[in-house]
Parts: structure tokens; C-alpha cells; sequence
């Protein structure tokens, strides 16, 4: 599976995308918040590269409550997760249930731009936390 973003935890979105425009010269590709997830994300990509090439998400909570906030509170701002495209999300839990590496969700779930998502759990995949995205 290919990369398809980095997710990093951020404190304020606007000042984080100024940074990655500023120091790599990445160009905003997509802004939303996500309310079931209480986040705003953002996603930059290089502008002379394809659709379907790796990207950053910056992830900002919304309030108090959620795995960001709490994530901030305990690590401060930095790498949160590595997200791996998948054609079919669902598929690759079932195939992972039954390899004894269960995702954290039953299901696939919406995530941004449209996409589902499930994560592991990081005591599964050597400390990081991953992510699939893709189609549910
Ligand atoms: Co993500």
C-alpha cells in the first residue's frame, strides 16, 4: 500500500499551513473540519505532483474533547499517524482481523475528503499509529 499522508498534530492549523508553504514550498490541497473527529484537518501537497501523491494532514482539535486534544495534552504538537491508501478499507480489516492485527474500529468510518478510514493501535505496529484510508 502506497502512502497517501502523513498526519501531524497541531496546535493552530493556520500558523502549521503557513509553515509548510513557507518552509516546502507545499500548496493547500483540501480544509475541513471533521466533526465526528472533533478536528479541523488540512491536507498540502507539492503542486507539480499528481493526484494521489503523499500529503500532509495537519490536524487541529476543535475544543477539549477528542484523540487530538488528548494527544496534545499528553505528547504536544508533532507526528501523530502514517496513512496508507487502500482500495477497499473494509477489505483489508477483515484480511488483518484474521491476521491477528485487529483495527481499533469494527467498521470503516468517515473520515475527510470523503474517504473512510480505520486506524491500528500502535502496540500492534511497532509505535505508530496507522492508518487505511480509502474507499470503505
Ligand atoms: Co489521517
Amino acid at each position: 500500500m502506497r502512502i497517501d499522508h502523513i498526519g501531524i498534530a497541531v496546535e493552530n492549523l493556520d500558523d502549521a499551513i503557513r509553515l509548510y508553504e513557507e518552509t516546502a514550498g507545499l500548496v493547500l490541497t483540501h480544509r475541513e473540519e471533521v466533526r465526528t473527529q472533533k478536528v479541523r484537518v488540512a491536507f498540502l501537497g507539492h503542486p507539480g505532483e499528481a493526484e494521489g501523491a503523499t500529503e500532509i494532514e495537519l490536524l487541529e482539535p476543535t475544543g477539549e474533547e477528542g484523540a487530538i486534544a488528548s494527544f496534545l495534552r499528553k505528547r504536544g504538537p508533532g507526528l501523530h499517524h502514517l496513512a496508507f491508501h487502500a482500495d477497499s478499507v473494509g477489505r483489508e480489516m477483515a484480511r488483518l482481523k484474521s491476521s491477528g492485527r485487529p483495527p481499533l474500529q469494527e467498521a470503516p468510518r468517515p473520515g475527510a475528503r470523503g474517504h473512510h478510514v480505520c486506524f491500528l493501535h500502535p502496540k500492534d505496529c511497532g509505535g505508530a499509529l496507522l492508518e487505511l484510508v480509502g474507499a470503505p
